[in-house]
Order: structure tokens, then C-alpha cells, then sequence
């Protein structure tokens, strides 16, 4: 795997990977360079899926997760270039949602505009004491453009996310736990990666193939009538049968002992 980048950071730890946003000195301010980096980062991650059994989306330092789409590029953009820039940013998101196995966001500090939307394409999000969330953007006469507008109300509701958009106000993490947003909260940043880990690790000694299903059902499915959704369930499930997974975890339990998915 390439693992060459210039804004970001991937550090393969075992089965598991971290992706750190590495531009500290902008709060880790998504500009092109780093979409262009994720974009190519993660199709290889997904081209290799076989590789890894979970992956960590953080920013570097303390301060900041990610502080929104950098502001200095985007004022210079012209309207193709924001909708070029939008869209890139929306294939990442989506590249996070299509990954074969979880991706647990960790926010420590700022997760504003661009940053919070990118925490939201990640399965679920650990934060520490001091994350903030916002999608602040109509302060600066935009709206969010990596996905907010939809994974936001999806999330926490449409209304919620309208009064949050609408404001463009900032909240901290006891608010943003409270409305669903965020998962677990942690006193440090080391201590919440390393909660991650464990989770990542548990998740692990469960068979690959039924999380990596579970996780596309429900993406596939949360957003359809509960008819459709259930289809999808349903299909899946009668997929996932006769799979080497599924008989190793039957017959394990037939068994009496621990199943092994190592094979
Ligand atoms: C570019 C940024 C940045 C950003 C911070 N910086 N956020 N640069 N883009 N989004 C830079 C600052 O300019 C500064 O650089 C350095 O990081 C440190 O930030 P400060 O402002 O000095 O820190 P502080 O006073 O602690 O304030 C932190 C902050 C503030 C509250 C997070 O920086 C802030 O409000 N940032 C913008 C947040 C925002 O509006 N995000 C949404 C962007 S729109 P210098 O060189 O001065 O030291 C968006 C759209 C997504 O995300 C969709 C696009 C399609």
C-alpha cells in the first residue's frame, strides 16, 4: 500500500490502520492536496480491504479534529471549482461509508463544517472533552458542501440538524453526545484512541464478512422505506449463508468453542 502522503498520515498498526489529517498549523483544514491524498488513500484501502479490519480517522494535535474545508483556498475558488471541490470532497465521504469494515472517528478539539461532515461518514465517533462540533458556514455565506445538509439530518433529525445549520452554532460534546452524534467521550486524546483500538479489536474476533455486511445493509437500507430496508436485510442475510464465516460460527457454537475467523 502507498502510504506516501504529504497531509496525511497512515500508520498501519496489525489489522488495524490510523489516518491522521496532518496540516496542524491550519487546524487540519481540508483544502484540495488533502481530498486528493484521502481520495487516493482510501480507494487503495478499499482495493486492499482484505488487508485491514478496521481503520482510525483523527487530526493531528490537540486542538483541532479538522476545522472545516480550508477557507484561504476556498475563497479563491470559482463556482466550478467549488462544485469540482464539493464533489471530491463527497466521493471521500462516500469512499469512508464504502469501506469494507468499520471506521471509528476520533475527534479531539474542532470538527467544524467540512470536519464535522467528515466525522459523520465514519461509522460512529469517539470524542474527547474538549471536541466542538458545528457546520458554522452561512457565518461565511456558504452551506456545508461535503455531505452535511443529508448525513446531519439523517443522524440526529431534520429539524435538529436545521436549527444547527441554521445557527451555524457551535456545540460542545456533552450536546453533541446527548443529540447522538457522538458514541463514547473520552478525558484524553491517547486514552480515546486507545478505547478505539479495543473496539476495533473487538469488533475484529467477529467474522469480517458478517460486519463488513452489516455495515452496507445498513447504509444501504437506513435511508429506505422499512419495506426496501428490509429487503436488503433480508436479501443479505440469505446471502451470507453457506459463506466459509457463517458455517465456522454455527458450527463453533454447535461445538461449544470460541470461533476461529482467522482463516
Ligand atoms: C483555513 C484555518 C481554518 C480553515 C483555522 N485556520 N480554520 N485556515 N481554513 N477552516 C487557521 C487560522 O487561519 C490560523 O492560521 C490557524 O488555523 C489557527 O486558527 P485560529 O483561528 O488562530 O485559532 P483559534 O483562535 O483558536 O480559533 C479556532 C477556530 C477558528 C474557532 C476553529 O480558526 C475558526 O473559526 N476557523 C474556521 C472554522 C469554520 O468556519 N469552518 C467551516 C469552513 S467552511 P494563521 O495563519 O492565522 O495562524 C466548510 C465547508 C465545507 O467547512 C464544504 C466545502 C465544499
Amino acid at each position: 500500500m502507498n502510504t506516501k502522503f504529504e497531509t496525511i498520515q497512515l500508520e498501519q498498526k496489525g489489522d488495524f490502520a490510523v489516518l491522521t489529517i496532518s496540516r496542524e498549523k491550519s487546524l487540519n483544514a481540508l483544502n484540495l492536496q488533502v481530498h486528493t491524498e484521502l481520495h487516493a488513500c482510501l480507494s487503495t484501502l478499499k482495493n486492499n480491504a482484505d488487508k485491514l479490519r478496521g481503520l482510525i480517522l483523527t487530526g493531528a494535535g490537540e486542538k483541532a479534529f479538522i476545522a472545516g474545508a480550508d477557507i484561504v483556498e476556498m475563497s479563491k475558488m470559482s463556482s466550478q471549482e467549488a462544485f469540482d471541490f464539493a464533489t471530491l470532497g463527497q466521493q471521500v465521504s462516500l469512499l469512508f461509508e464504502e469501506l469494507p469494515f468499520p471506521v471509528i472517528a476520533c475527534v479531539n478539539g474542532f470538527a467544524l463544517g467540512g470536519g464535522c461532515e467528515m466525522a459523520m461518514s465514519c461509522d460512529f465517533i469517539y470524542a474527547t472533552q474538549t471536541a466542538m462540533f458545528g457546520q458554522p458556514e452561512v457565518k461565511l455565506g456558504l452551506i456545508p458542501g461535503f455531505g452535511g445538509t443529508q448525513r446531519l439530518a439523517k443522524l440526529i433529525g431534520r429539524n435538529k440538524a436545521k436549527e444547527l445549520i441554521f445557527t451555524g452554532r457551535n456545540i460542545k460534546v456533552e450536546e453533541a453526545k446527548e443529540m447522538g452524534l457522538v458514541v463514547k467521550t473520552f478525558e484524553t486524546k491517547d486514552e480515546m484512541l486507545a478505547a478505539a483500538v479495543t473496539t476495533l479489536t473487538k469488533i475484529g474476533m467477529n467474522s469480517p464478512l458478517a460486519v463488513s455486511v452489516a455495515k452496507r445493509v445498513m447504509n444501504e437500507g437506513c435511508d429506505l422505506t422499512i419495506e426496501d430496508g428490509l429487503k436488503v436485510e433480508a436479501k443479505y442475510f440469505g446471502e451470507i449463508f453457506g459463506t466459509a464465516d457463517m458455517i465456522e460460527g454455527t458450527t463453533a457454537f454447535l461445538e461449544k468453542r470460541k470461533a476461529n475467523f482467522n482463516n
